[in-house]
């Protein structure tokens, strides 16, 4: 029997997904009831043949899906979340999976009162095969000991009218933060798939610095990771043309990641036995360039959902677990605390202390933003990344 799914949410993502599930492009997955706010938004839906609801908690209740989809702004994901879980459900979430670390908490915990159900998150782009030949090599050991990271991520170039294009974007209030959580959230979740969790992070943040809007929108962070491995992150949605670049640099070669290009730089000898053997000051180990060739994968959000699917009917392993979505959520929250702080933070972040610092900045807000509409084919360039 298929997975009858519902999903939560016809904005930009939603109807994306919507396209994709309708189209057949997930087999055993069915898409049999919509949710929207706005009754207009269902017609086309319900014309097909699906249930339409406005009211998220009654299609939960419903008993016409076993499976949602959660494609609503940032803050809604962990009540509703919560209530499919308590409903039975299996639940597949949008990114992030909260909106700040202590509610990610709270959706994790839910989750773990219900183990036989389902949670995952949809980061899609751990279905890249860049990411996951980098990945496979990195756990084989190819870069040897872990010496620095840096990512460039500023090509997340955002007009105004993009902020204008719905009133919970890019405010404390209705997304919990910017650039961080909403753009990069998925390099975020990337980096730490590919190599764990920092054990601090200094944040430098700009506010509204490119843009007329309260959350930030331009990033440096200095990253340092328990063994002694530092990085730095940086983004931007004002830059223009942008930067994608990811290097990492290991004891026996350097990778790095960009225009579509992923490059190995091998060393012939450790860099660090060559430094505790070499006879002479100024030399360095050979190397050797390998380009190791890659695809774009074809419909990495649907990837996701035949996973979920296969998940749910079959067991199979999750790509992207719901519980892994905490990382990304804290590193991003974290990054933002400490800029506001003024201060280096150690990891695990206090959820409860960012929780009451966005209380604050909630509080304090005096963003007042203009709202117009955006064309859905100019959303839709936004995601092919
Ligand atoms: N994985 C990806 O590639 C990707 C891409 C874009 C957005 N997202 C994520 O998807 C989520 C939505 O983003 P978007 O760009 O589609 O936003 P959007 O503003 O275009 O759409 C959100 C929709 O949710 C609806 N909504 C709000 N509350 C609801 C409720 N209780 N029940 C039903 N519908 C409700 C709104 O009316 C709106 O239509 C965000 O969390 C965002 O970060 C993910």
């Amino acid at each position: 029997m298929p997975l009858r799914l519902g999903l939560i949410g016809l904005g930009n993502i939603g109807r994306h997904h919507a396209t994709y599930l309708l189209e057949g492009r997930v087999p055993r997955c069915e898409l049999t009831a919509v949710c929207a706010t706005t009754e207009s938004k269902l017609v086309p839906y319900r014309e097909q043949g699906l249930a339409g609801y406005t009211d998220a908690e009654a299609l939960i209740r419903s008993g016409t899906v076993n499976a949602v989809l959660i494609a609503t702004p940032h803050y809604q994901h962990t009540a509703l979340g919560i209530a499919a879980l308590e409903a039975g459900l299996h639940v597949m979430v949008e990114k992030p999976i909260s909106a700040h670390k202590a509610d990610a908490e709270r959706l994790l915990a839910c989750a773990a009162r219900h183990p036989k159900q389902i949670l995952a998150g949809m980061f899609q782009q751990r279905v890249e095969p860049r990411y996951a030949k980098i990945r496979d090599l990195l756990e084989r050991g190819e870069l040897g000991r872990l010496q620095r990271v840096t990512w460039i991520n500023t090509d997340w170039f955002r007009t105004e009218t993009y902020y204008a294009s719905g009133g919970w974007r890019a405010t404390w209030k209705g997304e919990g933060g910017g650039v961080l959580l909403n753009q990069c959230l998925h390099n975020l979740d990337v980096l730490t798939w590919l190599l764990g969790m920092p054990a601090r992070v200094r944040g430098f943040c700009r506010m509204g610095q490119w843009h007329a809007i309260e959350v930030e929108d331009q990033v440096t962070a200095y990253l340092e990771y328990a063994d002694g491995a530092s990085g730095v992150f940086l983004s931007s949605t004002g830059e223009a043309p942008g930067t994608n670049r990811l290097e990492i640099a290991g004891s026996r070669g350097r990778l790095v990641l960009e225009n579509q290009r992923l490059v190995l730089t091998r060393n012939a000898t450790d860099a660090l036995e060559w430094s505790r053997t070499a006879t002479v000051g100024f030399s360095k180990p050979e190397t050797t360039d390998e380009q190791i060739p890659f695809d774009n994968a074809a419909a990495p959000h649907a990837a996701l959902m035949e996973n979920f699917t296969a998940a749910v009917l079959d067991g199979a392993p999750l790509i992207a677990p719901g519980s892994d979505g905490l990382r990304s959520v804290e590193l991003a929250n974290a990054i933002v605390h400490s800029s506001l702080l003024e201060a280096t933070v150690d990891l695990p972040l206090d959820g409860a202390a960012w929780e009451r610092q966005l209380g604050d900045l909630i509080a304090a807000s005096r963003h007042r933003k203009e709202v117009r509409a955006v064309t859905p084919d100019d959303f839709a360039a936004s995601f092919r990344r």
